[in-house]
């Protein structure tokens, strides 16, 4: 056997490996990023500069493939069905053209989106069920929403010479969209955007969220609290399911928790949805009415807003909180060494679309420290995303 034969069996034995070493998946999410990491530089080495470029290139069809499958609900029937279906089958309970969806259905297939199990014959996967959730249609159908903005990117830098300081009225998101407003803007009057985001915002962020209540020390920080304590604010909270998680664990009795967010978001939160939450309009650029809570929440808030911006709306957050308040930053941070694509890309498209940023753990803290916070140090989940906690400064 050659030495290629032999390299290409001992590469798949090591790849069929994986099922049996995980057979109920990763319980380790780090053990798992390792893993694909390595898998991933593996992939890297097996291309060519040219095969590279043509994944690269043409990598934005397969999220629009996605969308329209997610639009026309392919991965919803798919999901229903215990056994396989043909493009015409599925055509037919769509009542859509067998073309379209014979087209659609390869390119989910090409993409690992659905199995195909026999020629022509169709089968959900494990993706193909989460693009039924309505975060994750929400996921692919807002970053759909986006791409407006990426696309003027190179445009817009070009014509500012590459010398820029972006926030939410200017950003590639004005020359994509063609228009004056700011993303937040153009989304609060387009209904179909706005349920869009609203449901990806509910997406579990790490594998870390269904622990995040146990994840930081809630119950020390609420220690001897009561019923008219104000336990936890969750500021830009959409439609609270962070709210819900720290209510469901701390009963009424223990405190008041408040949401807060704008109301073309806190309008759309359905009646019930939210026992025992108080839900508040509020604009973080005015003055924060509630004072002297124990913890002030903003996850993934930060990084749509400029520097200069967060920093007006954190000074708004240090002058609400008393000696004891803290404040949690809960965001996605970038690394220098060894950053994850992920983060980059993220990064990539705050700046883009609403002129925020994916910032270093010490940048973050620099905004912070700038409105007379103290931090007191950052926790860290899996796939980049932490908890800075601070308080304000003692003088
Ligand atoms: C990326 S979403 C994060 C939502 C939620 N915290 C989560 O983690 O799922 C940002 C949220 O900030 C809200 N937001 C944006 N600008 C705001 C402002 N000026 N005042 C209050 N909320 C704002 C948006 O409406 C949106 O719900």
């Amino acid at each position: 056997m050659s030495a290629v034969e032999k390299w290409f069996q001992e590469f798949e034995a090591l790849c069929s490996q994986v099922p049996t070493l995980f057979p109920s998946g990763f319980d380790d999410e780090n053990v798992r990023i390792r893993a694909l990491r390595l898998a991933e530089k593996a992939v890297h080495q097996l291309h060519t500069p040219m095969t590279f470029a043509e994944a690269q290139t043409w990598a934005p069809l397969e999220l629009v493939g996605a969308g329209v499958a997610c639009e026309m609900g392919i991965f919803d029937i798919l999901s229903k069905h215990a056994g396989s279906l043909s493009a015409v089958d599925i055509a037919e309970e769509l009542n859509a053209d067998p073309a379209l969806v014979a087209r659609i259905m390869r390119l989910l297939d090409a993409h690992y989106m659905v199995d195909q199990v026999s020629l022509g014959q169709y089968a959900a996967n494990s993706i193909a069920r989460d693009y039924v959730q309505p975060y994750r249609k929400g996921n692919v159908m807002t970053q759909i929403g986006l791409m407006p903005s990426y696309f003027a990117l190179p445009a817009w830098l070009r014509a500012n010479n590459y010398k820029v300081l972006p926030d939410a009225n200017h950003c590639a998101w004005q020359v994509g969209a063609n228009t004056t407003e700011t993303f937040w803007e153009s989304m609060s009057k387009d209904p179909s955007l706005s349920k869009y985001f609203n449901d990806y915002m509910t997406v579990p962020r790490t594998t870390q969220e269904e622990d995040f209540v146990s994840f930081y020390p809630f119950e020390a920080v609420f220690a001897d609290s009561s019923v008219d304590d104000i336990l936890f604010v969750d500021i830009g909270g959409g439609l609270g399911h962070q709210a819900m998680r720290v209510r469901s664990a701390f009963p009424r009795s223990r405190g008041r928790i408040i949401l807060q967010d704008l109301p073309q978001v806190t309008s759309k939160i359905t009646a019930g949805s939210l026992p025992d939450v108080e839900i508040m309009d509020h604009n973080m650029a005015h003055p924060q009415p509630v004072k002297n809570a124990r913890v002030y929440y903003l996850r993934g808030v930060l990084h749509n807003h400029a520097d200069h911006v967060s920093v007006q709306f954190l000074s708004r957050f240090a002058a609400a909180m008393g000696p004891e308040s803290r404040l949690l930053i809960h965001e996605a941070l970038a690394t220098d060494l060894d950053p994850t694509k992920n983060i980059t890309r993220f990064d990539l498209s705050m700046f883009a679309s609403c002129g925020g940023a994916q910032r270093s753990e010490a940048e973050q803290k620099t905004l912070l420290e700038k409105v007379g916070l103290e931090v007191l140090g950052t926790r860290s989940m899996p796939r980049d995303w932490s908890i800075m906690e601070a308080k304000l400064k003692r003088e």
